[in-house]
This record gives structure tokens, C-alpha cells and sequence, in this order.
């Protein structure tokens, strides 16, 4: 039998796909739909201390090649998100992934010591990397702001946290977020967010109306840098810190190029939003077709094993 199963930490997962954050998420409708699905978990849209309308539309904008955002974090708030994980895990439904942040530092210590005083057991995704408040700049890109907030944080929080990253573009700056990461005793990264700050243009006028059409990209554009920020993080990373893949997954090979990367679990953002929750059917069969034609049996088989070219 093969599998597609998958873990994070003691979390396990009987498909190693699931929802992007801000992806089919907003709702609790939305998120039924995707624990309905054959996907093997949900992350939640990334809450906030107190709920957002976000910009103004339109915000979003599917092209032939990915899509364009600047949502700007709209979401009912954090506790309706975590009222609804809490319910989910007394009902013993798939493992469940709680996007958080604050947006400032204070609110953000806040919603996790709020997190922390709570029955929820699951794991929890601080957002680290979203490119659409105007005024806010991504926080994973400034390496003291990041260090700082993680050491203060893992003074009180003691429950399995992961980070929710931006790409990187530099080694050096692969080098050193990685070894930030390594003082923690983090659970798990997700590489990688949208790329930031993209431009999209329709004959003569951007496409979204917030920050005159610049946002965040996703989808075919940026499946290359997702997969060398997976490996990246892969080859520098302790061990116990687990890695999520995400960017331009549209079918089973490019989660299968993930996984080689070193991700144990694979996320699905623009694809999702284009083709909605039957997506992670396809996605799962190619997978497994894929993985029968190499005669791999399971996700270990492969994860990380990404061949060079040697002399
Ligand atoms: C939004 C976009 C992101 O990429 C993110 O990580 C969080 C929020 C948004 O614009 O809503």
C-alpha cells in the first residue's frame, strides 16, 4: 500500500496535503470544506487580536500563471478561530493548524498567551511573512525583530509553534535565519509565503486596487524559490524542526519536488483558490502515481534525497 502520510512532531497526518493559509480558510464553512476533503489537515486564516475587513477590492487576481494579492490580513479574529480548532479537536477531527499574528508584537504575545491559557493542543503557525499591511513590514525579514520576538516568546509559550516564512534570496540570509531558527525549539517552518511586492498589469492598469496593484505573488512564478528555500532550511535546520512546503503545487510532481526538498507536508495556496478542494484528490492520486512508477512506499522513501550533479 502506498502512503502519503506524513508528521509533524507527534502530530500525524494521513495526507501530506492541505490548505495554504488565507486559502479557503476565512470561514468555518470554508474550513468544513477542506476537512471534508482529502486533505490530510487545514491551517486556519491567520487571526488577529481584533477582526479586519482588510483593503479594498479588488484584492485578488488570478492570472494564467499564478495570482496576485493584497489581501490585507481580513479575518473574524483570532478567538473565532480558535474556538473553532478547539471544537474540532474535541470531535477528533483531523489535526488541525492555527495561523496567528498580532499584528503588532504586543497583540501577538497577547493572542499566544491567550493560546497558551487554552484547551488547544494543536499546532500553531505565526505568520512571520505577510507583505499587505500598508506601514508593517514583514517581520521575517528583519533578522533582530525576528530573534527578539522568538525569545520572548518561548518564555511562556510551551506548545508546538511553527513560523510561517517569506522566501530569502541570498545564502547568507539562508545561513542566517537558519541559525536564529536553531536557538528555538521551534516545531516546524513553512517556506514559503508569497513573493512580495509583485506587479501585475492588463493592458495599460494594475489588476488589484490596494498599494496602486503591487502584493503578493503566487502559483508557477514562484515554485522554483519555494523549492530552493525548502531545500535551504533542509540542509541547515536541526532535525526536530520540521518542514512545510508551499508554493507553485499544482499537481502531484510539484508536490513530489517538495517532498524531495525535504517537506513533510505540502501545502496548496493559489491552485486551491482556482480549482477549489476537489484539487486535493487530483493531487493526492498523482502523487501516488508518481511515487508507484519509482517504487517508493512511503514519503521517506524520497523526502530530502534530492540528487546533485557530481563529477
Ligand atoms: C495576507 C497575505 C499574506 O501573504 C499573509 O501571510 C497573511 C495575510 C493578507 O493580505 O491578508
Amino acid at each position: 500500500m502506498i502512503s502519503t502520510a506524513t508528521t509533524i512532531g507527534q502530530f500525524h497526518f494521513d495526507n501530506c496535503l492541505m490548505n495554504a493559509a488565507g486559502v479557503h480558510c476565512m470561514t468555518r464553512t470554508e474550513l468544513e470544506e477542506v476537512r471534508n476533503s482529502a486533505a490530510g489537515a487545514f491551517v486556519t486564516k491567520t487571526g488577529t487580536y481584533e477582526s479586519r475587513n482588510g483593503n479594498p477590492e479588488p484584492r485578488y487576481y488570478d492570472t494564467i500563471l499564478g495570482s496576485i494579492n493584497s489581501m490585507g490580513l481580513p479575518n473574524h479574529g483570532y478567538q473565532y478561530y480558535l474556538d473553532f480548532v478547539i471544537k474540532e479537536q474535541k470531535n477528533n477531527s483531523k489535526n488541525t493548524i492555527l495561523s496567528i499574528v498580532g499584528p503588532s508584537s504586543d497583540e501577538t504575545h497577547h493572542i499566544l498567551k491567550a493560546i497558551q491559557d487554552s484547551d488547544y493542543q494543536g499546532l500553531v503557525e505565526l505568520n512571520l511573512s505577510c507583505p499587505n499591511v500598508p506601514g508593517k513590514p514583514q517581520i521575517a525579514y528583519d533578522f533582530e525583530t525576528t530573534e527578539s520576538l522568538l525569545k520572548s516568546i518561548f518564555t511562556y509559550y510551551k506548545k508546538p509553534l511553527g513560523i510561517k516564512l517569506p522566501p530569502y534570496f541570498d545564502i547568507v540570509h539562508f545561513d542566517q535565519a537558519a541559525a536564529i531558527f536553531n536557538r528555538f525549539p521551534i516545531a516546524f517552518v513553512n517556506c514559503v509565503n508569497s513573493i512580495g511586492n509583485g506587479l501585475v498589469i492588463e493592458d495599460e492598469s494594475v489588476v488589484i486596487k490596494p498599494k496602486n496593484g503591487f502584493g503578493g505573488i503566487g502559483g508557477d512564478y514562484i515554485k522554483p524559490t519555494a523549492l530552493a528555500n525548502v531545500h535551504a532550511f533542509y540542509q541547515r535546520l536541526n532535525k526536530s524542526i520540521t518542514i512545510i512546503g508551499t508554493g507553485g503545487v499544482k499537481n502531484g510532481r510539484d508536490a513530489f519536488e517538495h517532498i524531495l526538498c525535504g517537506a513533510s507536508m505540502v501545502q496548496i495556496g493559489t491552485a486551491l483558490q482556482q480549482e477549489g478542494v476537489s484539487i486535493f484528490d487530483k493531487i493526492t492520486d498523482e502523487l501516488k502515481e508518481i511515487m508507484t512508477e519509482k517504487g517508493y512506499q512511503t514519503l521517506e522513501d524520497f523526502r530530502g534525497k534530492l540528487h546533485y550533479i557530481k563529477d
